[in-house]
């Protein structure tokens, strides 16, 4: 038997056999890596919408027309890494560097208990002035203060036993994308020092560890091919995360990547919609990259299947300095605006933003 035989793609057309790979990814939960591959090429605006159709089905069978919220505290923007397409890469001599006291941090979680936050999620890069001590110090203080909170960490890679110990120092959950899963890739996004197999080790552990754990992968990175994004979603199907943020790729104009093209709504939200199917009790976040490349995209993402947004804690001081890519959204507004903000355009197309912590649905 040829391919073409394979997916009928002589016999039916190829939209039958697009929405036919659909069926099998909603009825068992994983495609071959061939079939990914067939589907995220050939995907057109009328799959998308059958796609987009299920991923709501699977949305509201568990989450109703819930969406969670996480306030996101970017407590430092000094980084020792230096990947390629980071705009607070340790390269980027312009970026004006920042770091947030407990006393900040702090203040920020207490802003967003008023708004109704009930996870707070600590994000810097990997800088070695928070040693683990503090670390352990603040994601005790917050959890002794917040109980009924959760707390995430996004804090980079670091040793099993370094995530042990916040762990038990009370931090619940953890982000680590993996940004692509293919090792030639990683290798092209990446400098040599890191690899992709330290960081899948790293959410191995995590996951291993307790924590909730996060993965995810930019859309539309240098390079990026159908392939490589079927490699994304096998991955991510042998690791079974509770969370995966994906947002495309914007270029950051002191980056080597300043002159890359960046990713796509249209992909961004088609993965979303695969990953809800793949698994359809997954926290899936409509990201801030989304809502930057559109201004709508934030609503979009949710209509293809996510169920959670990020907004911002961070003071408005520090902001616009947490700048990963440019033109990032929301970095004059403060958090009680970006809460209003986000209610509005949540029930504008149906959906209600919620107090809880939203733990995935075991
Ligand atoms: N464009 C989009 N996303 C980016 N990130 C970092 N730089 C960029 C960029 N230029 C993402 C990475 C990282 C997360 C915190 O932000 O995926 O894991
Ligand atoms: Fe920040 Fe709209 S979410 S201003």
């Amino acid at each position: 038997m040829n391919l073409s035989d394979l997916y009928g793609n002589q016999i039916n057309g190829n939209q039958i056999n697009e929405k036919q790979l659909i069926d099998k990814l909603e009825q068992q939960h994983c495609l071959t890596k061939e079939e990914w591959t067939e589907l995220i090429s050939r995907r057109n605006s009328q799959t998308a919408e059958y796609l987009f159709e299920k991923a709501r089905y699977w949305q509201h069978k568990y989450f109703g027309n819930k969406v969670y919220t996480r306030g996101l505290i970017e407590f430092t923007n000094y980084c020792k890494n230096d990947c390629y397409y980071c705009g607070i890469r340790r390269s980027n001599r312009q970026a004006e560097r920042y770091r947030l006291t407990k006393e900040q941090i702090l203040e920020c979680c207490a802003i967003g208990y008023e708004l109704g936050f009930r996870t707070y999620v600590l994000q810097g890069g990997e800088d070695g002035w928070f040693t683990q001590e503090k670390l352990e110090d603040i994601v005790r203080t917050i959890k002794e203060r917040y109980p009924d909170c959760a707390l995430t960490l996004s804090i980079g890679e670091r040793s099993f036993e370094s995530y042990q110990r916040l762990f038990e120092a009370g931090a619940d959950r953890y982000l680590l994308r993996h940004e692509t899963a293919e090792d030639a890739h990683y290798q092209n996004l990446h400098p040599p020092e890191l690899s992709s197999e330290n960081r899948k080790q790293c959410l191995r552990n995590l996951k291993e560890i307790g924590f909730q754990t996060g993965t995810g992968f930019m859309v539309g990175s240098p390079g990026q091919t159908p392939e490589q994004l079927a490699e994304d979603m096998l991955f991510i199907h042998e690791l079974q995360p509770h969370m995966v943020g994906i947002g495309p790729f914007v270029p950051h104009h002191e980056t080597p990547f300043a002159k890359e093209t960046g990713g796509t709504v249209e992909l961004t939200l088609f993965m979303i919609g695969l990953l809800r199917l793949m698994q359809p009790k997954l926290l899936l976040p409509s990201t801030t990259a989304l809502g930057t490349i559109d201004p709508l995209g934030r609503e979009k993402g949710i209509q293809a299947g996510a169920n959670v947004v990020m907004p911002n804690l961070s003071p408005t001081s520090v902001r616009k300095k947490y700048e990963l890519y440019d033109n990032k959204i929301c970095t004059g507004d403060e958090a009680a605006e970006c809460r209003m903000c986000l209610n509005r355009r949540m029930e504008s197309i149906g959906y209600e933003l919620v107090t809880d912590r939203g733990d995935y649905p075991f």
